[in-house]
Formats: structure tokens, C-alpha cells, sequence
């Protein structure tokens, strides 16, 4: 189907989007779709889902039946999705009845670390070093060339530091391989980073471009951690990312929004990890802390509308709650709630496993530092308090 929405003929609130997926981005996207006065249809494998529980409609099927799919795709006006394992053919199969934002080619390049990567370099913009691996030769030929420690990384369905391995010796090669068991993977260069950033950017049908960050990021096992907004960098590396965010929407052609993830090397060198084509878990803070935050900009981009100010409010600093802080029982909310500048946000997962992301804490300050230790400690009094409270 051919694209009608632009400027001069937008999506207004009334219509019906529709999401592919179902998780927290798919949530907050919803939450703030409704605010807006649209409808929100999603689809997605399972029910009772955190986007499903604010969603007017939750579709549940398969992402390879298409003609559930189809079905869904004509029943709302556009269609956007939240995670990048949507597999390529559910996207093409809705864009036959509703446009599709971003852009089907934007997953496709997108889902598949290769692929990214390849567009990404050929394209002129700085990547982490990297080489395709499709054999346990090629791997360490890979490794002979460009040293260790390397990542080992599968070339699609990646997430959360799954489906990876650092490799430290030539030895660890052969275990590596098998232990991935993947046809398709890719060797990067293991970097030795300053720090982790992320700029967050939304891109209009008219080409007008609003950015968030950087945000500087801390993870831990592999998982995002903690995220403060403004990042502790300099004004040359801060107009950098948000330069080389600019040129990646160029580009690849992005309407919507799109993340993308940098590592700041130790020569203050910035190189592009991955790039996501949806909201992000770093940019979650701009819900508190900025003028529109990042899920209103993907609604006003996938449906024309006018872009809203990037503005910060506030420095600001985001705690995830994983899993893990329900290890002793039902958290104790009040002990985080007595911090009055600190928002709380739940997901709506009915069950809490291990590195599963449950919610997330922003703090407000009047600057990063105390952002970050009050984000910080109310998270620790949560764990703290989990043994008072029953299950
Ligand atoms: N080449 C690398 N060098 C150093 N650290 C890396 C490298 N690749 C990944 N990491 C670490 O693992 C984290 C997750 O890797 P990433 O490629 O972003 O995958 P995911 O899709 O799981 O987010 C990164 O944020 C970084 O902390
Ligand atoms: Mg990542």
C-alpha cells in the first residue's frame, strides 16, 4: 500500500493504532496514544499483556498467521511496532493494508546485527569492528586477525546481552561456537569503553528530527541498569551522537522513533553498538523529565502530526526494577514513594522472574548526581524493605 500520511494529511486522535507486540514499550506507547485521544489495537502472541491491559483491543495470535495479521492490519490506521524480532513477513504482510512506520526495510536492516552493522559502515558512520562468522573457521580466522578479547554475537534475535559470549583466548573459540549454536553470527572487537551512551531520536514524515541525550547508560550483566539524562560528556562528544543519530534516520529513511547506542571509547572516539527502530529502555526517563517524552513522539511521528519539544525539564536519573527485587516478596513501595521527586512506574507482568524487566523508577534533581543517588537508593530501600511484606 502506498504511504498517505504526511503532514498535509495526518492521522488525527479518534483513529486506531495498531502495535505488533505487547511489552512495556508497546504499554507506555499505548498509555500515551490514549492521552492523545486515539485508539490502540495490539497484537502479539500472549494475553493479558502489559500493552493488552491498556490497549482498547489485544490480539492474540500468532506473528506467522497472516491472516490474523491481515485482519488486524485493516482494522486500524497505522501500524508500529516495539521490539525488533517481529518477523519480517508480519510487517509486509500488514503493509499491504495500512502503512507500516518505521518502514518494513528499517526492521529488516535493523533486527539482524549483520545486516546493521554492514548498512551502517557502508554508509560512512562509525561501527564497532566487526566480521561475519558462519563457521567455526571463519571464527578463528576473525580472531586471528583482530585479536581477543572479541564478542561472539548471534546475528539475529539478540536482547538483553542474550545469545553472546566474550571470547578471551583462541582456545575458548571452538566452546564459543558450539555454545551459540547459530548458522549466522558476528565477531566485534571487544571494546574497552569510557562509558555507554544512547540518543534517542524521532524523525516527522517532513523530515523534522527531535533528539533526546546523550543518556548515559550503566548496565550490569549485560542488561541496562541505570540511565542519566544529561550524560557526563562534553559538549563536542554530546553534538557528535546527536550528529551521527541524525545522519543514521537519514540514512536508513526512519519516520518514527529509533534509538541508537554508542560506546565512548577511552580516546573519546564515539562508535555505534546497535541501533533499535522503537522507543527505548534509556529513554524512559524523558517521560519525567522532558517536555514530550519518547513514546508521544513515536505516536505524533508514525501519524504526521507536528513533532513536541525534546526540551529537558530536568536532569534525571532511571533505575530498572528487574525481577530480582521481588526475590523476598512483594517490594515495599512506600519506602521509594517517600522520595517525593521519584516516579514509579510498573509494567503490569504478572510474574517476576530473575533479569526480567518489571518497572522502572525516574528521579528528578537538580542535577545527575543526585538524581542518580536518590534513583539509587530508593530502588535499595525497595530490596531492602522486601522481606517485611508477605507475597
Ligand atoms: N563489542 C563490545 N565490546 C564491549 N562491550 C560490549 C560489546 N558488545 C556488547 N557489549 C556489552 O553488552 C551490552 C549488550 O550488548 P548489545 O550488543 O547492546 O546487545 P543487546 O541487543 O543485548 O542490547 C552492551 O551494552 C555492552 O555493555
Ligand atoms: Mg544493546
Amino acid at each position: 500500500m502506498s504511504d498517505p500520511i504526511s503532514r498535509n494529511n495526518p492521522i488525527l486522535p479518534g483513529a486506531t493504532l495498531g502495535m505488533l507486540g505487547s511489552g512495556q514499550l508497546g504499554r507506555m506507547f499505548a498509555i500515551a496514544a490514549r492521552r492523545l485521544g486515539y485508539r490502540v489495537h495490539v497484537f502479539s502472541p500472549d494475553c493479558n499483556t502489559p500493552t493488552g491491559q491498556v490497549a482498547d483491543l489485544e490480539i492474540q495470535a500468532d506473528y506467522l498467521d497472516l491472516d490474523r495479521v491481515s485482519e488486524f492490519a485493516r482494522g486500524v490506521d497505522v501500524v508500529s511496532y516495539e521490539f525488533e524480532n517481529v518477523p519480517a513477513g508480519t510487517t509486509e504482510a500488514c503493509s499491504r493494508f495500512s502503512p507500516v512506520r518505521p518502514a518494513c526495510s528499517v526492521l529488516f536492516t535493523s533486527q539482524n546485527r549483520l545486516r546493521e552493522k554492514t548498512f551502517l559502515r557502508d554508509a560512512g558512520l562509525p561501527v564497532t569492528p566487526f566480521v561475519a562468522v558462519r563457521s567455526l573457521a571463519e571464527l578463528v580466522t576473525g580472531l586471528e586477525r583482530n585479536g581477543v578479547p572479541a564478542v561472539l554475537k548471534t546475528a539475529d534475535w539478540g536482547y538483553d546481552g542474550k545469545g553472546q559470549v566474550v571470547i578471551r583466548s583462541l582456545d575458548a573459540a571452538s566452546s564459543a561456537w558450539s555454545g551459540l549454536n547459530v548458522p549466522h553470527a558476528i565477531l566485534e572487537s571487544f571494546i574497552d569503553f569510557d562509558s555507554e551512551l544512547s540518543v534517542v531520536g524521532a524523525r516527522g514524515s517532513d523530515g523534522e528530527f527531535v533528539s533526546y541525550g546523550p543518556i548515559g547508560n550503566s548496565h550490569s550483566n549485560h542488561i541496562l541498569d541505570v540511565s542519566v539524562c544529561p550524560a557526563r560528556v562534553s559538549d563536542r562528544v554530546t553534538e557528535n551522537a546527536i550528529e551521527i543519530t541524525r545522519a543514521v534516520f537519514e540514512k536508513l529513511g526512519v519516520v518514527g522513533v529509533l534509538c541508537v547506542e554508542f560506546f565512548l571509547t577511552k580516546s573519546g572516539e564515539l562508535l555505534i553498538n546497535e541501533t533499535a527502530p522503537r522507543p527505548h529502555n534509556s529513554g524512559h526517563l524523558t517521560i519525567d523529565a522532558h517536555v514530550t517524552c519518547q513514546f508521544e513522539q513515536q505516536v505524533r511521528a508514525i501519524c504526521g502530526l507536528p513533532l513536541g519539544s525534546g526540551a529537558l525539564r530536568s536532569p534525571s536519573a532511571m533505575a530498572n526494577l528487574l525481577g530480582d527485587v521481588w526475590e523476598s516478596g512483594q517490594p515495599d513501595w512506600t519506602a521509594a514513594l517517600k522520595y517525593p521527586d521519584l516516579k514509579l512506574h510498573l509494567y503490569g507482568k504478572q510474574e517476576a522472574r530473575a533479569g526480567r524487566k518489571m518497572g522502572h523508577l525516574t528521579a528528578l534533581a537538580e542535577n545527575v548526581d543526585v538524581a542518580e543517588r536518590t534513583a539509587r537508593a530508593a530502588r535499595d530501600a525497595l530490596r531492602r524493605a522486601g522481606f517485611q511484606t508477605q507475597k
